[in-house]
C-alpha cells in the first residue's frame, strides 16, 4: 500500500554508501588502526556516519535527502529508538553498538558489523554519545527484563489477535496487521516528519524479528515514534462487564466480534485485576504480550510461507534481522 520507490536493497544500499562515502574523501576505512588507543573516531565518524547523520550529529547530512521516510537520527536530542531500557529513558551504550553493528533492516542504515572492527564500533557509540548532553547529565535506566518465551501454539495466536484488538493496535497497524489503520495516514514523528505505521506481513522487523526482540518492542516503545510502549498497567485491561465491547469493535467484521465478545468476557474484571497478587498480574501481562508476539509474527508472509513448508526454522525466517 505504500509504495516505496526507492526502497533500500542490500546491491542500492551499498552504491548509495559508496558514492557517499565517495563525496566526503573517505579513506579506506579498514586500514584505520584496530586500537582503541589510537582509533580516530572523530574521523570516522567524519568518514562513515557523516554523508547520513551530519558533521553535527543533527541527522541532516548531504545524503539524508536522498533517503526517504526514514532519515537517519538526529544524535542531539538524546532520542534512540531501539533500546532495551524502558520508555523516557536514554539507551545503554550496549543498544548503540547493537544498532551499529546490525544496522536498521529495511532502511538504508547499514550494517557496520564486517565493514568496522569491534573496537571502532565501541568508539563510535562513545563519540555519537558526545552529540547530546542529555549523556553527561543521566544516566540510563536498567534493561527491561525479557521473561522466558511462551511456546507459540494455534492457541495463543488466536489469543494474539483478540489482545491487538483490545489494546487497539489495529488503529495504527490496521485490522489485519498491514500498516493501514485509520490513523496510518495521520502520524508523524518527533522532528514533524510523516511516518507509517510497520506492515506486519512485510517482514524484517527493524529491532529485531526474533519474539524476544518484538517482546522488547512492545515494552520499551520506539522513541521518537508514535509507536507506544505497552507497560504492564496498559496490557492488565479488565474483562467482563468492565469492558465496552461495542465502543472496541468499531469496522471489525461480526465473527471477530463475536471472539472478542467471548474472550473479554473470560478475562479479569477490574476489581479482580486489582486484587491480583503481584506475580500473577505479572503473569498474566507476559502471557497477554506473548500472545500478541506470535500473533504479529504469524502475519509475517515470508516466513508464513516458510513455516509452512518446512516447520520452525528460525535461521531461514528473516534472514540478518533475525540473530
Ligand atoms: C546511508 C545513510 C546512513 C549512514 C552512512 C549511517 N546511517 Fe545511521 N541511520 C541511518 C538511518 C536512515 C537511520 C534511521 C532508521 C530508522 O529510524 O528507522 C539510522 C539510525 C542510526 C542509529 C539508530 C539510533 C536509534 O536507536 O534510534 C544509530 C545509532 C546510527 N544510525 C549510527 C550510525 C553510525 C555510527 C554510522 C557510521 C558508522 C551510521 N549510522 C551511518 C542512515 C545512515
Ligand atoms: C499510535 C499508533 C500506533 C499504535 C496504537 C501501535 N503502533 Fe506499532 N508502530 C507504530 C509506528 C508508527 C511504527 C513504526 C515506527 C518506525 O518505523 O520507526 C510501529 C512499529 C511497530 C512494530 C515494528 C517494530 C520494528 O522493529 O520494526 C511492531 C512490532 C509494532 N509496532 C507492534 C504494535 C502492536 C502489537 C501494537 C498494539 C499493542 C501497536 N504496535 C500499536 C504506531 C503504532
Amino acid at each position: 500500500m505504500h509504495a516505496k520507490p526507492n526502497a533500500p536493497t542490500r546491491v542500492r544500499q551499498a552504491a548509495l554508501l559508496g558514492a557517499l562515502l565517495g563525496l566526503v574523501g573517505a579513506q579506506n576505512l579498514s586500514a584505520q588502526s584496530q586500537h582503541v588507543s589510537t582509533i580516530d573516531a572523530a574521523g570516522l565518524y567524519r568518514d562513515a556516519c557523516s554523508p547520513c547523520h551530519g558533521r553535527l550529529g543533527d541527522g541532516q547530512g548531504p545524503g539524508a535527502r536522498l533517503l526517504g521516510e526514514a532519515q537517519p537520527r538526529d544524535f542531539t536530542v538524546g532520542v534512540f529508538k531501539f533500546r532495551t531500557t524502558p520508555t523516557g529513558s536514554l539507551p545503554a551504550d550496549e543498544d548503540i553498538f547493537r544498532t551499529i553493528s546490525r544496522g536498521v533492516p529495511g532502511t538504508w542504515m547499514p550494517e557496520w558489523e564486517e565493514m568496522l572492527t569491534e573496537d571502532q564500533r565501541w568508539a563510535l557509540v562513545r563519540y555519537i554519545k558526545g552529540f547530546s548532553d542529555f549523556f553527561a547529565d543521566e544516566e540510563p535506566d536498567p534493561p527491561v527484563s525479557i521473561p522466558r518465551e511462551r511456546e507459540v501454539s494455534a492457541e495463543l495466536v488466536s489469543e494474539g489477535r483478540l489482545v491487538y484488538v483490545a489494546l487497539r493496535c489495529a488503529q495504527c497497524h490496521g485490522p489485519l496487521g498491514r500498516g493501514d489503520g485509520p490513523s496510518a495516514d495521520e502520524l508523524t514523528d518527533d522532528w514533524d516528519r510523516k511516518i507509517h505505521p510497520y506492515d506486519f506481513t512485510r517482514g524484517g522487523y527493524k529491532a529485531g524479528s526474533a519474539p524476544s526482540d518484538i517482546y522488547r518492542t512492545l515494552v520499551t516503545g520506539l522513541s521518537g515514534t508514535p509507536m507506544p510502549a505497552f507497560e504492564r498497567d496498559i496490557v492488565l485491561f479488565p474483562g467482563g462487564p468492565d469492558i465496552d465491547v461495542a465502543q472496541m469493535s468499531e469496522g471489525l467484521d461480526p465473527g471477530t466480534v463475536d471472539d472478542l465478545r467471548t474472550f473479554l468476557a473470560d478475562q479479569p474484571t477490574r476489581a479482580q485485576v486489582a486484587a491480583m497478587s503481584n506475580a500473577d498480574a505479572q503473569s498474566l501481562a507476559e502471557d497477554r504480550l506473548w500472545a500478541l508476539v506470535h500473533y504479529v509474527r504469524s502475519l509475517d508472509r515470508p516466513r508464513g510461507l516458510l513455516f509452512r513448508l518446512f516447520g520452525e526454522k528460525p535461521e531461514l525466517s528473516t534472514g540478518r534481522s533475525n540473530r
